[in-house]
């Protein structure tokens, strides 16, 4: 059984609510990315994998004229010119700095004008009649859209060179976890996936039936301190631990510390938007790859969970035999559940968080860092793709690798038990950690 969608919902006036402030919510954070750093900063290129900044906030505008005034309110195109340069599968993100963009300030009307009148059409909408209408299923898409660019912004910032432009307050700080490392889930059947989560995107529905043996998982996520033995027993330098396209690729590229660390008199040090400091050993791992995470599992003697086992760990809940929306029940993320939305500029002690811990006492799965699984994208029994092929759709296959739970960079509106994202297992720049996983019989 899967949780009944609350009153808040479903009911149109709290639907309205609940999408202004989400809408709002990006903003604001979209502004404060885009505003923290001069004109030149938006318009250059911090690193070949990343677009320039001022793509990205009107790349935001574009998407949003395009689902919410032309698609749900029929409008014309304000600007039909600009689409292409827009259109994230027309041009690479190498490419785009040499694009005839909007410069800062057009780009920040363009965004700003649509906006406006987006919220003219929320103010209007019954939330019925369309599938793109139904709960108000599109806003809610595109402040999804945009926080999911805010990340993608945020980890722009993490490549640039130069002093810090951002600050935060750090996480509270806790005693080293003490519980038990591991958890064991009992094998058996949950439910994966959502009917009735209203904003659920296209590649996490629809709920269905999944069997999972049972099997241990870690409490927390990795940290740097596990992962600091693995590099000091030579973890880098020995093929044993890794598969051949991670042996072939670590080699390659001379890579043998997570990306952003360096080593200077005898301590590890990392660049963390904009500062150096010495690694903290006991938060959770952060800028490994999938080869990376995997490598280490098996070091450790262990595996990285699959999809379905870390949803299972996230969801289950085995007195009600009920798939939650999070791993602490169905309501929404408070700051005592989670490191989510930008508020802390980095992951939070393993351990911390509580209150968030699941009902066999998983802690962290949300927030803090996204966990590579082993398991590659694909979609599920009855997937449809809506509204577009390329949200999910194109991405499915054995080239991607799934992520789940969300970092210290992912706002509540796009994080939840059942969200899906995923990556190449080349890529380190994310915020990506990992937890590892062992059979249940063993
Ligand atoms: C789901 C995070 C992989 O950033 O490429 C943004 C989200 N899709 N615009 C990405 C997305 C279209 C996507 N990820
Ligand atoms: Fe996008």
């Amino acid at each position: 059984m899967t949780a009944p969608a609350p009153d808040s919902l479903t009911d149109p006036e709290s639907l309205r609510e609940r999408a202004l402030n989400a809408l709002v919510t990006a903003r604001d954070r979209t502004a404060l990315l885009t505003s923290c750093v001069e004109d030149p900063d938006l318009t250059a290129q911090h690193s070949p994998l990343m677009s320039p900044l001022v793509w990205d906030l009107a790349h935001i505008g574009n998407q949003e004229e395009l689902w919410l005034l032309r698609a749900v309110a029929g409008r014309e195109a304000l600007r039909p010119e600009i689409d292409g340069l827009y259109d994230a599968f027309e041009h690479a993100r190498s490419e785009r700095p040499k694009l005839p963009l909007l410069p800062p300030a057009e780009a920040r009307t363009y965004a700003a004008e649509v906006r406006g009148r987006a919220l003219d059409v929320l103010e209007s909408s019954a939330f019925r009649g369309s599938r793109l209408t139904e709960a108000g299923f599109a806003f809610g898409m595109i402040a999804q859209h945009e926080q999911q660019h805010d990340e993608t912004m945020l980890i722009t910032h993490q490549l640039r060179r130069g002093p810090a432009a951002l600050t935060a307050p750090d996480p509270a700080p806790v005693e080293p976890f003490t519980g038990p490392a591991e958890v064991l889930v009992p094998g058996g059947p949950f439910v994966m996936g959502t009917s009735t989560e209203p904003w659920a995107l296209d590649n996490e529905r629809p709920a269905h039936r999944r069997t999972v043996p049972s099997f241990h998982i870690d409490t927390t996520p990795v940290t740097n301190g596990a992962y600091q033995a693995f590099m000091a027993d030579g973890g880098y330098g020995d093929p044993r631990w890794w598969t051949p396209e991670g042996w072939d690729h670590i080699r390659t590229h001379g890579i043998e510390a997570p990306l952003f660390w360096r080593r200077e008199g005898g301590q590890w040090l990392r660049r963390r938007f904009g500062v150096t400091e010495v690694v903290p050993p006991d938060e959770p791992v952060l800028h490994v790859c999938w080869y990376e995470a995997d490598a280490y599992a098996r070091w450790a003697g262990r595996r990285l969970p699959t999809e379905a086992e870390w949803e299972k760990a996230a969801r289950h809940d085995p007195v009600s035999d009920r798939s939650t929306r999070y791993p602490w029940g169905d309501a929404d993320p408070t700051p005592e559940h989670a490191n989510l939305g930008q508020r802390h500029l980095r992951p939070a002690p393993a351990g911390s968080y509580p209150a968030g811990a699941s009902p066999l006492g998983v802690r962290q799965l949300i927030g803090d860092v996204w966990e590579w699984t082993s398991s590659d994208l694909e979609p599920y029994p009855g997937f449809a793709a809506f509204p577009y092929r390329e949200y999910s759709e194109v991405f499915f296959g054995p080239d991607h690798k799934v992520l789940r739970g969300g970092s210290f960079a992912v706002d509540q509106v796009a994080c939840r038990g059942t969200f899906r994202n995923w990556d190449y297992p080349i890529r380190r720049q994310i915020f990506a950690g990992f937890r590892t996983a062992r059979d249940g019989s063993s």
